[in-house]
């Protein structure tokens, strides 16, 4: 059982939920491989998407899963909307419900927005990345993907490398995989790693190979040079060559390791391409998991708003 309507981060998530959403995911997976690859279950529902940020992933995913699961999907141009005349987030919202919409999928440079929208909207708010806070549509189809490989989370230990002071996907990911009992290890240079991080129950590691070895999934992060100001870093080129995964570095963990980005990435500045595209590398699995997982929420955001 999913309690609340919105999905606004894992934080608000028990593990139970976190299961029940990867199960109904792995029906919808199913579903995927069938010849007829559409369900009826959100007929006559309406889903908005609603970015103030550019997306690739998260907003085609989240259109093909509405359209999957028989919905009315409505990309919302921030770009070309009343927003450039002055129109706040609250009114964009409530002029969105007032049409009818049932969920709208929001991603916001500014943490907490989801959460601000959940408090004054009836329809179903669905966090899809807000500032550096959270991501949780993308920690669940990490979770699942990783599910897939490796079965159990319990003594899994999960190495997650790169900008983990600006990244919402590292939020989540830390959320998700504390909560489902695996170890994790946060690498990256003193510069981008937040103070307090060692209170949700990660190990810090500031060398690369120390962080890697003998790991199960190895999570490579984009830099996130947008939300930085100047300084963090002296230069990409010095950044990979400290932090960057290269095959050689990929020996120092498991053999069957996953390597896993959550995309867009930066060739030759967080992972090389011989790893991206190699045989341990399930990047593009993730994004395909990714429509799986987004139709298990408004499915299940569906069933507790009846
Ligand atoms: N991982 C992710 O959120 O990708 P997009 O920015 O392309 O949606």
């Amino acid at each position: 059982m999913i309690k609340s309507k919105h999905l606004l981060g894992i934080k608000e998530l028990t593990s139970e939920e976190i299961y029940h959403i990867l199960d109904t995911a792995a029906g919808f997976r199913d579903v995927l491989h069938r010849d007829i690859k559409k369900v009826p279950p959100l007929r006559g529902k309406t889903v908005v998407s609603l970015f103030f940020e550019p997306s690739t992933r998260t907003k085609t995913s989240f259109a093909l899963a509405a359209k999957r699961l028989s919905a009315d999907f409505v990309n919302f141009s921030v770009s070309t909307s009343s927003v450039l005349k002055g129109e706040t987030i609250k009114d964009t919202a409530l002029t969105i419900q007032a049409l009818g919409a049932d969920f709208v999928v929001i991603r916001h440079p500014s943490a907490g927005v989801p959460h601000f929208l959940s408090n004054i909207l009836d329809m179903s708010v669905i966090n899809a990345g807000d500032g550096a806070n959270e991501h949780p549509t993308q920690a669940l189809l990490d979770l699942f993907t990783i599910q897939t490989h490796k079965k159990n989370f319990q003594g899994l230990t999960v190495a997650i490398i790169g900008d983990i002071a600006h990244s919402r996907v590292a939020k989540s990911n830390i959320y998700a995989l504390t909560k489902l009992g695996a170890k994790v290890r946060l690498i990256c240079p003193p510069t981008l790693m937040p103070a307090e991080i060692g209170k949700l129950g990660v190990d810090v590691f500031h060398s690369i190979d120390d962080g890697i070895k003998k790991a199960d999934v190895i999570m490579t992060l984009r830099l996130q040079l947008e939300r930085q100001s100047k300084g963090f870093l002296p230069s990409l080129e010095e950044y990979f060559k400290l932090y960057g995964l290269t095959s050689e570095r990929l020996k120092l963990a498991k053999s069957d390791a996953l390597v896993m980005h959550p995309g867009p990435m930066n060739r030759g500045v967080e992972i090389e391409s011989a790893v991206a595209d190699g045989p341990q590398s399930v990047i593009l699995e993730q994004v395909t998991n990714g429509l799986a997982v987004r139709m298990a929420v408004l499915y299940l955001l569906a069933g507790v708003r009846k």
